[in-house]
């Protein structure tokens, strides 16, 4: 196994707080990673550093071995690296496809647009657009408007996809297809980072969960081993987990 992504010591101030604060992991190639904590752990924070999006203020980002901490979240997307946003953005006037083909060039896939509407295309067929490919992006129900940025990132052609809550919102039956979706696109290869705060649909996908408390990394690990985790269980979880040790809880939010 080869290493996708490393975090050495990052932090990310933002005036006096820190919302990461000297965070240090490495993904391996073809893992599904579950990024756990709860709300304002810095999560997000963490996609936005890695992306270039707002850099380190200390530490270092390395990709497949570069060091990408200066760089600029165009030249990011280039080496192969893509995120969903929490808050969906699509640009709400252009059509689906148009939303995609832009993805695609904004990573530098395609060479024009009649190839990034090729590629864009091949991307609505497999995230299950096709009925609305030709639409404006604000007419999407959410459900769709998340499956969109999933079209939006695999059109960058990623190796490493960082999904930011993409199941927010969705009802059990949605959340179910996009975790078919999330296995369909680990099954191609593309390494993940998933973020979610549905306890459920984490452990059903992820392989090993790193969880981040107040921006600090307190686990990290199987799922069998920190979801055992005392500070875990006692920051993040608190007596809702207790209830799935039980056997009984289904779906856990923060
Ligand atoms: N652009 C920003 N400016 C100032 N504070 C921010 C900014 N982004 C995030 N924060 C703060 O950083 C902390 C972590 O936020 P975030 O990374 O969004 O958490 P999470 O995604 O885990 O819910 C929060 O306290 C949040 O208010
Ligand atoms: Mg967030």
């Amino acid at each position: 196994m080869s290493e996708v992504l490393r975090l050495q010591g990052a932090s990310r101030r933002f005036g006096g707080l820190m919302a990461l604060n000297n965070v240090s992991f490495a993904v391996q190639e073809g893992e599904v990673l579950g990024l756990l904590g709860p709300n304002g752990a810095g999560k997000t924070t963490l996609v936005n550093v890695v992306t270039g999006v707002h850099p380190a203020s200390q530490g270092q980002v390395f990709f497949q071995g570069a060091d990408i901490t200066k760089r600029a979240p165009h030249q990011i997307a280039r080496l192969g690296l893509a995120r969903t946003f929490q808050i969906v953005q699509p640009f709400p006037k252009m059509t689906v496809i148009e939303n995609v083909a832009a993805g695609a060039l904004f990573a530098g896939r395609a060479g024009g647009m009649a190839e990034a509407f090729d590629l864009a295309r091949k991307h609505i067929s497999f995230t299950g657009l096709d009925d609305v490919a030709d639409k404006p992006a604000s007419t999407l129900t959410l459900a769709k408007r998340k499956r969109l940025e999933f079209a939006k990132g695999l059109a960058m052609n990623p190796k490493l996809l960082m999904l930011d809550e993409v199941n927010a919102g969705l009802n059990s039956t949605e959340v179910d297809d996009a975790l078919a979706l999330i296995r369909k696109i680990a099954a191609q290869g593309v390494t993940i980072i998933i973020i979610e705060h549905i306890m459920k649909v984490v452990l059903s996908v992820s392989s090993r969960l790193v969880v981040l408390h107040h921006g600090e990394l307190i686990a990290d690990g199987v799922p069998e081993k920190v979801t055992r985790d005392r500070k875990v269980i006692e920051a993040y979880l608190g007596k809702k987990y207790a209830q799935i040790l039980g056997g009984e809880g289904d779906v856990v939010e923060a």
